[in-house]
């Protein structure tokens, strides 16, 4: 399964406009092996591959992304805020991030951004596109910080690897994963107690901390038990 100490965030956000095929591509040229990318619901139903409520900070349109449309965002230029060499790039849809991630040959931590409580407006697609168009279970994270959505993933398809996100570690951490048969948890680095890592670690569980961008933001963690490190540069992890 995950055997790698390296994860891109967002593709690679700080090489390329994150959360694009360039982005991953920019990972994947990094020598990252596996990366993570946000899903996002929008109103026409179609998931696309966005970080943000609001599509002003990562393309040329505006407005609510949940009230966007597939037609819409794919007609949005996605590279050219991030500079020149990334004009032209567009918004991914799930699907064309999928196809592009396995010819990479690269392993995915697919986040799932919904905020609701109404999971199955989300969750029965996801999984169906990733039943369609994802090969190998064993490279393939789901995370959220949705729990009610990681408990219909469970619930509708116990094969997938599930990971809870948290910025802190609550109380219930336990309690949540024993739920959710969760494999891994993926927490803030910054929020993170050596204790709550070394429980963590001896409950079974993989960790892996977001998003630390130098060497020195999780030199202890790694000590601590940290199995892998999400990163906007894997350039400086892999240095
Ligand atoms: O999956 C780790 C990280 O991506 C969670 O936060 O806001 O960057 O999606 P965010
Ligand atoms: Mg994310």
């Amino acid at each position: 399964m995950l055997d790698v100490k390296v994860v891109g965030h967002r593709g690679a956000a700080l090489l390329a406009p994150e959360n694009t095929l360039a982005a991953i591509k920019a990972a994947a040229d990094a020598g990252a092996q596996w990366v993570e990318i946000d899903v996002y619901l929008v109103a026409d139903g179609g998931l696309v591959i966005f970080h943000d409520d609001t599509l002003e900070r990562c393309t040329n349109g505006a407005g609510a992304t949940a009230q966007s449309t597939v037609p819409y965002i794919k007609g949005l230029d996605a590279g050219a805020w991030f500079s020149d060499e990334f004009k032209g790039e567009t918004v991914p849809t799930l699907v064309e991030a999928l196809t592009y991630i396995q010819s990479l040959d690269l392993g995915l931590n697919l986040e799932i951004k919904f905020e609701q409580d109404n999971v199955d407006a989300i969750v029965p697609g996801v999984l169906a596109e990733l039943d369609a168009h994802w090969k190998d279970n064993d490279k393939l994270i789901i995370s959220s910080f949705n729990k009610f959505a990681l408990e219909m993933c469970s619930q509708l398809a116990p094969i997938r690897h599930l990971a809870q996100l948290y910025d802190a570690i609550p109380a219930s951490w336990q309690e949540d994963l024993e739920y959710i048969k969760a494999y891994s948890v993926h927490c803030d680095y910054s929020q993170l107690t050596e204790p709550q890592a070394k429980a963590i670690k001896a409950a079974g569980y993989k960790l892996l901390c977001y998003t630390a961008n130098t060497v020195e933001q999780v030199s202890d963690h790694w000590h601590w038990g940290m199995d892998a490190v999400i990163t906007d540069d894997p350039k400086v992890f892999l240095a």
